[in-house]
């Protein structure tokens, strides 16, 4: 049975918040001509938008999940001390409780976490086997000399599918990738729990413990990014008949004990901010334990604030609680479900995370080489305040050779942190997004004016190819009158 699923009378699908609001931040709606303006100064990069301007934050979830009183409670007895710190304690003990792994080395977030991998275990000409990368993994495995290869099935490649487990390791290509380039060349194979940019789309046990026979049949490692670990263990629940009946708590442990090396994000995994990196192997513990001192910190601190590592102990716990991490995925899954309704492609299922709107269909008339889901993310701020994700060519890498390499997906992500949003913003995103698919043919292309060499979506500047953010603009003005 399920702790968190609440049926109405209606027989409607309504997600119900199964918290109150005790502390309150003030928003800003401010009006589609200052937000313009905000847009031009933010070279057309969500990025570089400033709070100031924006309704609905729907960035990231990434240290932006709402912190619970329990939370916020625990920070006040941080234990400040370089070594040795109690509050370490406590949050190592939430390790082995939560995550059931002996041995924690934390870093000040997930890409930290990352880099010391990298450093340890990569080379010029690693291979890296994964169901999908994540931007930072990418870029810290490339930085080393390293190289990955997706090992995704085709049907998670597809925005409309309703396959539970998209996130799942293609079987049969990750055993003939290993039988071609042998096992020495790999000195992991990396799983992503709730593959962030194919739409958050989980992987089932079923497909992770055959990830771990082939591993343990040619002697591989097996590297788990946990950043999503809660939500994917809730759709486990959700979809895996076997789990329906098994609390969220064991299914994490189930997840866990099938991986070598755990890494995770804490501003995902536990609403704090850090990160760190567990295992139940002393061997991999003492390959890696030196690097943290040299890049993080101590070890009992690893670049975390003391206050921080309170939180995370306490929100480590909280993923055990289906109250708290069914929130994110029943709001997402009522966006995704009421946008599809209204007739806006959506990538389905509904995964974790965010909402994820096919910028591919609602902008088919942008060329990739113009960057669609650029452009939809900036007209969607642009109508609603709301901002949200690039997740498409622009948040790509150019290959070795400085070519585009265009993205799987062109993606607009409209994150829904943990716990922040009520349900008549999320009706608001909907309504706003409706009158955009309705308006489409009016957003227009983007081009960089300015390109870093390594990861260009953060500080990248773009420009509109056109006068269509005005016309957009105009367009707005006409329907909505003098409204926010
Ligand atoms: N792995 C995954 C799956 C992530 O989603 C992230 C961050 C990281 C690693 C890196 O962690 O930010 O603490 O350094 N994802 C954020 C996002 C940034 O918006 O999706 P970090």
């Amino acid at each position: 049975m399920s702790n968190s699923h609440v049926k109405f009378y209606s027989g409607e699908t309504i997600p119900l918040e199964l918290h109150k609001t005790r502390i309150v931040q003030k928003l800003n709606l401010v009006p589609i001509e200052r937000r313009l303006e905000a847009l031009y100064e933010a070279g057309f990069n969500t990025f570089g938008l400033n709070t100031t301007d924006i309704f609905l934050d729907m960035l990231t979830d990434s240290g932006t999940n709402a912190m619970s009183d329990n939370q916020l409670a625990a920070m006040m007895r941080a234990d400040d001390a370089y070594a040795g710190s109690q509050s370490f304690t406590r949050l190592h003990q939430a390790v082995k409780d939560v995550l059931n792994a002996q041995y924690f080395l934390p870093a000040h977030q997930g890409r930290a976490a990352e880099n010391i991998l990298a450093c340890a275990y990569i080379r010029k000409g690693s291979l890296i086997p994964m169901n999908y990368h994540f931007t930072t993994a990418l870029a810290h495995i490339t930085e080393k000399g390293g190289q990955i290869v997706e090992l995704l099935y085709p049907e998670s490649y597809k925005i409309k599918s309703s396959h539970p487990f998209k996130g799942n390791m293609n079987l049969e290509a990750l055993e003939a990738y290993i039988q071609k380039h042998g096992k020495e060349r790999i000195p992991f194979i990396r799983m992503e729990a709730s593959t962030n940019l194919i739409g958050g789309q989980p992987f089932s046990i079923e497909n992770f413990r055959a990830v771990r026979a082939i591993a343990d049949k040619y002697d591989l490692r097996i590297v788990l990014d946990a950043s999503l670990l809660g939500e994917n263990a809730y759709l486990v629940k959700q979809r895996e008949a076997e789990f329906k009946d098994t609390p969220l708590a064991e299914i994490i442990t189930i997840i866990t004990g099938l991986a070598d090396i755990i890494y995770f994000s804490a501003r995902k995994l536990s609403s704090s901010r850090g990160g760190g990196i567990c295992t139940n192997s002393e061997v991999i513990y003492k390959e890696l334990e030196a690097l943290v001192p040299l890049y993080e910190g101590f070890l009992t601190y690893g670049g975390i604030s003391i206050r921080e590592i309170e939180a995370m102990a306490v929100g480590l716990y909280e993923t055990q609680d289906e109250t708290v991490i069914s929130q994110s995925p029943s709001f997402i899954a009522y966006l995704v479900n009421e946008a599809e309704k209204k007739g806006i492609s959506m990538v389905t299922p509904a995964g974790v995370l965010g909402a994820h709107v096919n910028a591919m269909e609602i902008c088919s008339h942008i060329p990739q080489t113009q960057y669609p889901a650029g452009a939809l993310a900036s007209a969607f701020f642009l109508i609603s305040g709301v901002r949200g994700m690039e997740r498409g060519s622009i948040s790509n890498q150019r290959d070795e050779y400085g070519n585009e390499t265009y993205a799987d997906m062109e993606l607009l992500r409209l994150a829904v942190p943990r716990r922040v949003f009520s349900l008549s913003q999320i009706m608001y995103v909907i309504d706003r997004l409706t009158w955009l698919k309705d308006n489409r043919e009016l957003i227009g292309g983007l081009k960089f004016v300015y390109e870093p060499p390594v990861l260009r979506f953060f500080m990248g500047r773009l420009m509109p190819v056109s006068d269509w953010p005005e016309k957009l603009m105009a367009k707005f003005r006409e329907d909505f009158g003098d409204s926010l």
